[in-house]
């Protein structure tokens, strides 16, 4: 039996926070409709009490989205919570997240404040929010660096206080995947009322483990991820959508299922990169423009061979445009031979070998050999030995 993830996608609250990337309404409503069309479940629209604009955003998101929960953003503060009920009135799946920092960290140095105040607030902040809804996601802010014990105790209240999905951040990216999935197993194994809510992921990329630290969560016990399209944002991002998207499709035999629509996860991509102006590095897993391409020869003759030597996902399962072979002097013959076949030009075996030294002269006094430069070889060996398909 297969068991449900839940997609919480923040893109346009966490990933929109990072410099730069900020939306106007039109952009969040516009992102969001594509959202709800990719199959997350939630869309956390925004963090209403921040500014007029926001407000208008989640409001205006909620108006539209008819499948997906549409949540906002609260700190544990009345005021805040009211706003972000008031920004949601019209979701017709309404959530409000709220919540506050758990750890020594937050609790001696943000608030000059003690544990058990912390817990206090922690408990009030749930109430106040189910006054407006039944949907309360509870956030322990820094709950990566925050002792166990203590998580377990604050998580507790606020399930009995309303939650029904506890968020455990690693607010600083600083877990390693065992401790990430360790501190799940610890909830699931010393909260005695755990079975009432949803356990979720929003892991940070200050570390480059996001993504691993997510799936460790689910592996031990969690079922919502919070994650970004491309990775996207406070400081090194947040857990990229498309990574855990693809990380549990591949690996059926976990079970794990998503409502994620894969194809359209490179073309939602591309314009979120556009939208936000921030371009995606070429070799990010999944949408990365080199993700698909082979460029060594070792791995250009095995991919031609049979391309699951060298792919795990086809392409196509991702909406990306398709392989590619590159060429570049680190290329070999079959790849040569490959590419000017593509282009009309049949050789043999023979052939190749004489026009694959030339191939390296070119190669090696640039960065990539480009259909330009292989019509001109071909224009060179034609007379000689080149049979034209
Ligand atoms: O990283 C974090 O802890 C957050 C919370 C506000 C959920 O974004
Ligand atoms: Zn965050």
């Amino acid at each position: 039996m297969e068991k449900k993830v839940f997609i919480f996608d923040t893109t346009l609250r966490d990933g929109e926070q990072v410099p730069g990337c900020k939306l106007n309404t039109k952009e969040k409503v516009q992102l969001a409709l594509e959202l709800e069309d990719l199959g997350v479940d939630i869309i956390e629209a925004g963090f209403p009490i921040s500014s007029p604009g926001d407000y208008e955003s989640v409001n205006q998101v909620s108006r539209v989205i008819k499948n997906a929960t549409i949540c906002a953003l609260s700190r544990a503060v009345k005021k805040d919570i009211e706003v972000a009920a008031m920004a949601l009135k019209y979701a017709r799946q309404p959530r409000i997240h709220t919540g506050i920092g758990t750890s020594d960290f937050h609790i001696k140095s943000k608030f000059r404040s003690t544990q058990e105040e912390i817990l206090e607030r922690a408990i009030q902040c749930v109430k106040w929010a189910r006054n407006f809804t039944d949907d309360v996601e509870f956030y322990a802010e820094d709950a990566g660096r925050t002792e166990n014990e203590y998580l377990a105790r604050v998580v507790e209240a606020a399930i009995k206080s309303g939650a029904t999905t506890i968020n455990i951040p690693d607010t600083t990216g600083y877990c390693l995947p065992h401790q990430y999935g360790e501190k799940i197993a610890y909830l699931v194994a010393h909260v005695p009322n755990i079975d009432k809510a949803v356990i979720s992921c929003h892991c940070h990329n200050d570390l480059g483990l996001a993504t691993a630290n997510s799936i460790a969560g689910v592996l031990n016990g969690a079922r919502q991820i919070e994650c970004t399209i491309n990775g996207l944002g406070e400081r090194a991002g947040n857990t990229s959508l498309e990574e855990v998207v693809m990380i549990l499709k591949q690996h059926k035999h976990l079970k794990y299922i998503t409502g994620v629509h894969s194809k359209k996860l490179n073309p939602l991509s591309r314009q979120v990169s556009d939208i936000m102006r921030m371009p995606v590095q070429p070799n990010k897993a999944i949408v990365g423009s080199n993700a698909f391409s082979h460029s060594s020869g070792i791995h250009q003759d095995g991919f031609l061979k049979d391309a699951s030597t060298y792919e795990i996902i086809n392409p196509e399962e991702v909406g990306a445009e398709g392989s590619k072979i590159v060429l570049t002097a680190r290329s070999g013959r079959s790849a040569l031979a490959y590419r000017l076949q593509c282009l009309g030009f049949t050789y043999n075996r023979d052939d190749i070998d004489v026009l694959y030294e030339s191939f390296l002269v070119v190669a090696d006094s640039k960065k990539e050999v480009v259909e330009e430069d292989l019509f001109a070889l071909a224009q060179k060996y034609e007379p000689v030995n080149v049979a034209v398909a």
